[in-house]
């Protein structure tokens, strides 16, 4: 079976690539699927400081440098994912061999999410040639969504599959969901809500998934889950109320 690697791309910095990274990834991993969290920003790592973690004697730029095996730099979090972090500080790397390097065939049959840099600098190009699918996220503004256009056109000109745009950080009064559609000429495949509990989860190195699996984000996230999986996602409803009622009866 073939790999399945899905990069999550945006043009403009801090639209949430890192979070939606964790968070589909345990998303996945929750559905039973095998999935392996790479970061690819190799200048502004953050993937492992998202989980808390940032001492590592071995990341993937240690793989690129041909130094050590990929699977010497996986680690795994207490929510359960599993990740490659990327070095806090690097000056260079070459990320041309990062194509080579997720061929290997232990990962087949997995889901591999690279959590890219943001821009399209040749680092982000060599991200794209890497991954077999793509997601936009933006979030619902003017910069952001201008930005996701240049992405898109890059990932249509080098026929990468797009999987959709995510919108991130939606609130009521935002631009509407059809005109970022229009604009971009990609389907919506999920909109997560601006939410207070990210934060929260950050400060406690969790994953929001972990930290509050009820909240509309982490819903959301799910849904998306479900879409790239190709299976139905029914948020349950009141699930608060049942558990009192279960604890009520017993
Ligand atoms: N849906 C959301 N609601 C509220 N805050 C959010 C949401 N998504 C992300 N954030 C916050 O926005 C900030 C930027 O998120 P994140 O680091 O994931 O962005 P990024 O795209 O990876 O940034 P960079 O381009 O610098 O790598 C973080 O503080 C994160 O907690
Ligand atoms: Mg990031």
């Amino acid at each position: 079976m073939d790999q399945n690697i899905i990069g999550i791309f945006s043009g403009k910095g801090g639209v949430g690539k890192t979070t939606l990274t964790v968070n589909l990834s345990l998303a996945l991993a929750q559905f039973n699927k095998n999935v392996l969290a790479i970061d690819t920003d190799f200048k502004m790592s953050g993937l492992g400081l998202h989980l808390g973690m940032y001492q590592f004697p071995v990341t993937i730029a240690d793989v690129l440098l041909s130094e050590k095996n990929l699977l010497e730099a996986i680690y795994i979090h207490s929510s359960g994912i599993r990740i490659v972090p990327a070095p806090l500080y690097v000056k260079e790397i070459d990320t041309s061999k990062l194509k080579d390097i997720l061929s290997a065939p232990f990962l087949s049959e997995n889901f591999v999410i690279l959590d890219s840099p943001p821009g399209l600098e040749k680092n982000v190009i060599d991200v794209m040639s890497a991954c077999n699918s793509a997601i936009i996220l933006t979030t619902p503004d003017i910069p952001a969504i201008t930005d996701a256009i240049k992405i898109t056109e890059k990932l249509k000109e080098m026929s990468i599959p797009i999987r959709g745009a995510v919108v991130n950080m939606n609130m009521k009064d935002s631009i509407e969901l059809e005109d970022i559609e229009d604009v971009l000429g990609v389907n919506i495949i999920g909109v997560i809500p601006f939410d207070k509990d990210i934060k929260k989860s950050l400060s406690l190195r969790q994953p929001l998934l972990s930290f509050n699996p009820y909240s509309p984000a982490s819903i959301e996230i799910k849904k998306i889950a479900a879409k790239i999986i190709n299976e139905e996602f029914k948020p349950e409803k009141f699930l608060f109320l049942k558990r009192i009622i279960k604890g009520i009866k017993k």
